[in-house]
């Protein structure tokens, strides 16, 4: 009777245990992220954005209140208060580093001339992160590089001499920021975008969506030269 005290003791003792393991390991796993950065959690990265005029202002607000965290920047960000309040609690505000740094995607919504300079400051910092490249070269505002880029095609050209390491997406530059900001579920606007890794469609698309877009697969970063403006 003892011996069979013991041996439901030590089947209770390790049972005990074994709830704990499971009940650890379970917890952990609610604490991993539940996609990869890539992939389909694209909610949960952190959207910074360089420009926030028509385009990246039209852009962070959608995003914002379709639930991303959105981080605008200026080279005024005290400027960006009334934009910051009608994005709602999902949006701030700040510096360009500071905006980059927060953000797993960066969106690029500048004259395309500013983009030397940004690269200059700034590319150690966007790395080898997303970054969404919406800019437009027109000569009659940006002068000499426009030529070479529109010849090349400007996304391809953007990448190969600004950044060179970013996972480059080519997308918002072919529809006007007020369709897009009058877009809404019932009334969608065709988006293309364009993009060398297959990883980075699913970022594109959705984000696409988040703007009351319909996605339009435009191929690579060299075929978006079909798209440019
Ligand atoms: N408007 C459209 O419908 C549309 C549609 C598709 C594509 N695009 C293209 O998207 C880009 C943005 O257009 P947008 O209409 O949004 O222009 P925008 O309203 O003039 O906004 C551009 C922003 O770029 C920032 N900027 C200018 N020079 C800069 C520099 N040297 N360094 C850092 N930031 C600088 C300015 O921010 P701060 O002065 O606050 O720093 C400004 O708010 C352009 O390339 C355009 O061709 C425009």
């Amino acid at each position: 009777m003892k011996s069979i005290n013991l041996f439901r003791q030590k089947i209770l003792s390790f049972l005990a245990v074994a709830h704990i393991f499971i009940m650890l390991t379970l917890v952990s796993c609610a604490q991993q992220p539940k996609e990869s950065k890539i992939g389909t959690s694209v909610k949960s990265l952190k959207i910074g954005i360089i420009g926030s005029g028509n385009v990246g202002g039209t852009l962070g607000k959608k995003w914002s209140k379709a639930g991303y965290k959105v981080f605008f920047s200026s080279r005024h960000p005290e400027e960006l208060k009334d934009l910051v309040t009608s994005a709602g609690p999902n949006a701030q505000a700040g510096t360009i580093e500071n905006a980059i740094k927060f953000a797993d995607v960066v969106v690029l919504a500048v004259p395309y001339k500013a983009e030397a300079e940004l690269s200059n400051k700034y590319k150690s910092f966007i790395g080898d992160k997303i970054l969404i490249d919406c800019d437009n070269a027109y000569s009659f505002r940006d002068g000499a590089v426009v030529a070479d880029a529109k010849s090349e095609g400007v996304a391809n050209y953007t990448q190969r001499n600004y950044f060179p390491k970013a996972k480059l997406i080519r997308a918002f530059n072919a529809v006007n920021a007020s369709s897009v900001a009058s877009a809404d579920a019932n009334n969608k606007i065709a988006i293309p975008f364009a993009t060398d890794d297959p990883k980075l469609k699913s970022v594109a698309e959705e984000l696409i969506i988040a703007a009351d877009g319909i996605p339009k697969d435009g191929g690579s970063i060299k075929d978006s030269k079909s798209f440019d403006l």
